[in-house]
């Protein structure tokens, strides 16, 4: 039976230009819904625009058009980044539509009514700038905490919500249910901030200083708190969907930046309970990309990354890819154009499109592009490594471990990679073209699997690889097509320009000529070194034969700390070596990996073990990193 997922990104600022931050949530949101579509589930996604607030009427006043002008012209950028993005929402809610505010108004009324909301003067540091009050403890230098802009003090009256009221409820909720706010180290940060007591929120402004909001229904002197408007969306949404189908409260998951989790885990529920509705699920607080000083990317420090200019240059599903599996949910992550390069070529370039240019390219020249019919051997442990994989994504999933079940996949693609190199069909089909054959097929069926596993991340490219594979590019499919068995049989596969190219690592910012206000004082070029400072000649280095290998297994050697037995294929023969390098890679993420040996060093025995060569590292600090032919190529090669 399908489960109802309700699922919700932030309503984003329409002051805001959309940046990195921005795509990342909802890219996160729509990639779980889709892999939920996928399981069955009956997703609903939303997002939408936040758009009240002093800042968004100063903007518009600037441009001499009306606040409700101004949002209809500004939350038109995120509609249109979402849809280039390849983001399937549901429902896209704005906090101006009067669905929206009228729902916000009787909740208020509601609250009000209940006696949770009460009038007094209150003195206050405001920060114009968040529209929000602090009190002189929260302050930093005497400035906003969040912003770090100028705060002025106000002595006003307004109407505030008995927050406080509910603050053992709260913590009661927390504490009984552990995976409310994930991750779980979140929880413990809100368990912790409240055990501190629970002030009340006030939930009003007057609107002599901010005039577009929400009015507060009993009294027209005065507009309602950004906050307590915004979050009241997730609400608000399930009573007047577009198209009529809404979804249930609670919603199972809020996404959100761990910037804004107090907003959403102590606000946002204690209004509910006020207004008598449940608490939502799940919470989710992801981490934050992070420019290369460490610096969170915003658009008052000026580091922001626009998501569609790597989009354009990287393609929409490469950039998706990117975003899903480099950052760890819940975790910072670091972003440079260079770590996209890195993960594109390795991930895409490497492991998917190779595999999917050998498996059609030999389809093509062998049998016409024709996957032929053979018999699954029930046993293949590659069918058991789909199974198991299958399942660990699921879970992955459920648990919002989105990377964790990309990097799983990418396990199996890189399992069936190495099947292949072992087999060696290429040779194979020379002899035995029904064991060529055979291999080929079983392979396209791992790949068709793994292409279904990895649709919800890159919706536009998975598609185009069913293509090539001869199968109908549906990306919507069913749960139980990830089952071993579809045959591709009598189906044409399509040999073509690589899908997954390779991208160039990009020029280093700092390479760039620098102004000349900044520059510093030239340094004296280093005079080149002359032909007897320790320089070899070129017969002297082609001594030295170096060759490409492919690992075909790899064992720790026990009682050693750091060595590695290693069993190669290279070309023409297979060898073993002994290898430093137990610490830095398991045996499953170097078995099927190209690599370059020595190949004419003398045999040596290591802790007893024979070794016939050596292979080629490089150290970093405290890390080694074995060096590999950037594009795939055969074993045995030489070196040149
Ligand atoms: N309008 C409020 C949310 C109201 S929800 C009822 C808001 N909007 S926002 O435009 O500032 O967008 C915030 C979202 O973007 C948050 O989830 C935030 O964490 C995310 N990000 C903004 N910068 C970010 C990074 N550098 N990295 C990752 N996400 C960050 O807050």
């Amino acid at each position: 039976m399908s489960k109802p997922f309700y699922i919700t990104t932030p309503l984003y600022y329409v002051n805001d230009e959309p940046h990195i931050g921005h795509a990342y949530t909802t890219v996160l949101a729509d990639t779980l819904a889709r892999y939920h579509r996928l399981f069955g589930d009956d997703v609903h996604l939303l997002t939408g625009t936040d758009e009240h607030g002093q800042k968004v009427a100063t903007a518009a006043e600037k441009l001499g058009r009306t606040p409700q002008e101004h949002c209809d012209i500004t939350s038109q950028k995120f509609v249109k980044v979402w849809s280039k993005l390849g983001i399937e929402y549901d429902d896209f809610i704005r906090t101006t539509e009067p669905r929206h505010t009228k729902i916000v108004q009787q909740i208020l009324q509601q609250i009000y009514d209940a006696g949770d909301i009460y009038k007094k003067d209150y003195e206050g540091w405001y920060s114009v700038f968040e529209e929000q009050f602090f009190t002189e403890k929260d302050l930093v230098d005497g400035k906003d905490p969040i912003s770090g802009r100028p705060v002025e003090l106000i002595r006003e009256t307004n109407y505030f919500f008995k927050m406080s009221k509910y603050q053992d409820w709260l913590i009661e909720h927390y504490e009984k249910n552990p995976d409310s706010i994930v991750p779980g180290f979140r929880r413990n940060e809100v368990l912790g901030f409240l055990r501190e007591p629970l002030g009340d929120l006030c939930i009003s402004r007057p609107k002599a200083r901010l005039s577009w909001g929400i009015e507060i229904p009993w009294d027209s002197e005065y507009v309602t708190y950004v906050w307590f408007d915004a979050l009241l969306n997730y609400y608000s949404a399930t009573l007047a969907p577009p198209d009529g189908k809404s979804p249930a409260w609670p919603a199972q998951y809020h996404l959100i930046g761990k910037d804004i989790l107090t907003t959403h885990s102590v606000y946002w529920p204690t209004m509910l309970k006020a207004a008598g509705l449940e608490p939502p699920e799940h919470i989710l607080a992801h981490g934050w990309w992070l420019a290369k000083d460490a610096a969170k990317m915003s658009k008052s420090s000026g580091n922001v990354v626009k998501p569609l200019d790597l989009a354009d240059v990287y393609g929409m599903d490469s950039f998706r890819y990117f975003l899903m599996r480099d950052m760890v949910v819940g975790q910072d992550a670091n972003f440079s154009e260079e770590n996209v390069v890195k993960r594109l070529n390795s991930d895409l370039a490497n492991d998917l499109g190779n595999l999917l240019n050998r498996v059609t390219k030999l389809l093509d020249q062998h049998f016409g592009g024709v996957v032929p019919d053979v018999e699954w051997d029930d046993e293949d442990p590659l069918v058991e490594l789909s199974k198991a994989t299958t399942h660990k994504v699921k879970q992955f999933v459920e648990d919002i471990q989105i990377h964790a079940a990309i990097e799983e996949t990418l396990q199996f693609v890189r399992a069936i990679n190495r099947d292949i190199t072992e087999a060696a069909p290429w040779t194979t089909v020379k002899t035995d073209k029904e064991q060529a054959g055979r291999d080929l097929a079983r392979a396209a069926e791992g790949l068709r699997i793994a292409a279904i596993l990895l649709a919800p991340v890159m919706p536009v490219m998975i598609p185009q690889v069913f293509e090539r594979l001869g199968v109908e590019a549906d990306p919507h499919r069913n749960w139980d097509d990830v089952e071993w068995g579809e045959k591709l049989a009598g189906r044409t596969a399509k040999y073509g320009d690589p899908l997954f190219p390779r991208h160039k690592k990009p020029e280093s910012p700092e390479a760039a000529p620098k102004p000349k206000s900044e520059s510093k004082p030239k340094k004296q070029p280093k005079p080149a070194p002359k032909a007897d400072d320790g320089l070899i000649s070129f017969d002297e280095f082609k001594r030295v034969d170096l060759r490409t290998a492919v690992v075909l297994a790899a064992e720790p050697i026990e009682d050693t700390d750091k060595l590695m037995q290693l069993q190669i294929d290279l070309g023409t023969e297979k060898r073993q070596l002994v290898a430093g390098i137990k610490q830095h890679y398991t045996p499953e993420q170097i078995v099927g990996k190209t690599i370059i040996v020595v190949a004419n060093l003398q045999p040596a025995k290591i802790r007893g073990v024979k070794s016939q060569g050596m292979l080629l590292a490089v150290r970093e600090g405290d890390n080694l990193r074995l060096l590999t032919p950037m594009d795939q190529v055969s074993p045995g090669l030489r070196v040149s």
